[in-house]
């Protein structure tokens, strides 16, 4: 792994020349506390009382899955970071397709990290919530019946009863977040910051994704760039109607590992 951007006053300096390395930084795996600390939440948090980050891969043609899954763009730094970001989060929300599709399980307790999480006031693992209308979904997993901190189930009021009892039964909490029957983004953040949930991650998919950006709440995206190239009719990282203003963002840092880029952008503008 090498940090290529922000380049540190450390780092060595970088001969001239068109042979010149474009890179800089160590070319070794880093350790979990290293990258802890490279995608470690603001301190100040956020203005509107939440930190939201979003952890999505992309070919370099924009397909944000092949054969309906991730696994296929990713790689094994891809997935060292995707669990970092879990360990730093209070909460992973993501979208009931993405759950089904990917079989979702609940989020480990690491012991690499169960130190850091201590000092932060955190439990052993985040609470994954699940964004879902239909509740179309299989509550006898193991993501419902068991994980180490109840998985919460983020819908509308107007929810189908009997699978909002369902999910309870299975012990699930469920989180109204909307008037009608889906989740209002922007109640999301706040329903999962009201219960002291404010580090938030959410690992999209698309459509859940695009709600977020054009509903302004979205802070943060790390990005891995996937030297692949997928062609088809693949998702982009977020779908949905388009933004009417494309919302700004800046780069925070790249680290490269074996041609994936790491990249973090963050919000330019505040809420
Ligand atoms: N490249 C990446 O980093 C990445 C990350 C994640 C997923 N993926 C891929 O993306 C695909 C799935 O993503 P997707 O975009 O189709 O689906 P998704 O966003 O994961 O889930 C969509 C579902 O979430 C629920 N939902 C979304 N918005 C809602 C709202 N406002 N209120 C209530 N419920 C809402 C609905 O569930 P109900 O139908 O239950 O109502 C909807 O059908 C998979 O192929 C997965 O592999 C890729």
């Amino acid at each position: 792994m090498r940090r290529l951007f922000p380049v540190t006053d450390q780092t060595p300096p970088v001969p001239a020349g068109p042979a010149a390395p474009a890179a800089v930084g160590e070319g070794r795996e880093w350790s979990l506390d290293e990258l802890a600390e490279a995608y470690a939440y603001p301190a100040a948090g956020a203005p509107h009382g939440a930190w939201l980050r979003a952890n999505m891969v992309s070919s370099l043609d924009g397909a944000a899955q092949h054969d309906g899954r991730s696994e296929p763009i990713s790689s094994a730094a891809d997935m060292r970071i995707f669990g970092t970001l879990r360990a730093l989060a209070d909460v992973v929300v993501v979208g009931a397709e993405t759950v089904r599709l990917e079989g979702y399980r609940p989020a480990r307790a690491r012991e690499a990290f169960a130190a850091r999480r201590a000092a932060a006031g955190q439990g052993p693992a985040p609470a994954i919530a699940v964004v879902s209308a239909s509740l179309d979904l299989d509550f006898s997993l193991p993501l419902f019946t068991s994980p180490l901190v109840p998985t919460l189930v983020l819908t509308g009021a107007a929810a189908p009863p009997d699978r909002v009892r369902e999910a309870e039964r299975a012990g699930a909490e469920v989180v109204v977040a909307g008037d009608g029957p889906g989740v209002e983004p922007g109640r999301a953040v706040e329903a999962l910051a009201g219960r002291g949930l404010t580090r938030q991650l959410t690992e999209g998919g698309p459509r859940l994704l695009g709600q977020f950006v054009a509903a302004g709440v979205l802070d943060e995206l790390c990005l891995t760039v996937s030297p692949t190239l997928t062609a088809g009719d693949a998702q982009r990282i977020a779908g949905g109607p388009a933004v009417a203003v494309p919302s700004r963002f800046a780069l925070a840092s790249v680290l490269e590992e074996d041609g994936f880029l790491f990249t973090r952008y963050r919000r330019t503008a505040p809420v």
